[in-house]
């Protein structure tokens, strides 16, 4: 299937000059979501062997959290600052405008854990480095990251030059 001919843009979201790849009309066909979940697969199992993959909130959960159960995998979920209910550890990254933070339960990972990162889009790669570094700061080995989109102009490759990267369409 042509999944990126099922995917929607949306010129001028969220605002003036943006084309906004929206994953919904993937989401909302079952063979189209179908069959990106088995492309997700494919792309992780051609990955180093792994225990748990990590998705950022919200677009992360998405498919990651289907993908660890798919591959019968643990699941474990990186928060915006001040969701997460147990101790953490947070991370800085930079946005368009001025920085944010995301967190992560700081006994979700255990030392010398492998962890597959998952996320819908590999933009500047700055959400990327903030999940590599939670996952590193607890001990956990990153063996890859997959995406179902990745923006080639922006760039995002050359922030995770030491990491493998897969992506299923690339931009
Ligand atoms: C989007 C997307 C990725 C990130 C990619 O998330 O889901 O996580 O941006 O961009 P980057 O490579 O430049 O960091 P966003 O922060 O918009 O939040 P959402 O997942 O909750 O929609
Ligand atoms: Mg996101």
């Amino acid at each position: 299937m042509d999944l990126k001919s099922k995917l929607r843009h949306v010129m001028g979201f969220p605002k003036e000059g943006i084309d906004f790849i929206d994953i919904t009309t993937v989401l909302q066909d079952p063979e189209a979501f179908r069959c990106c979940m088995d492309a997700f697969e494919e792309l992780a199992d051609s990955m180093e062997n792994f225990d748990i993959i990590v998705g950022s909130e919200s677009r992360g959960f998405i498919f990651g959290a289907p993908l660890a159960c798919k591959m019968g995998k643990g699941f474990v979920p990186v928060r915006k600052r001040g969701k997460l209910p147990y101790k953490t550890i947070s991370a800085e990254y930079d946005l368009e405008y001025g920085k944010d933070v995301l967190e992560i339960h700081a006994d979700a990972v255990k030392p010398g854990q492998k962890v597959l990162i998952v996320d819908d889009l590999l933009a500047t790669g700055g959400t990327a480095e903030a999940n590599i570094k939670l996952v590193e700061q607890l001990g956990g080995k990153v063996v890859g990251l997959v995406y179902f989109i990745e923006l080639s102009m922006l760039k995002g490759r050359e922030k995770l030059k030491e990491y493998k990267v897969n992506s299923i369409v690339t931009f």
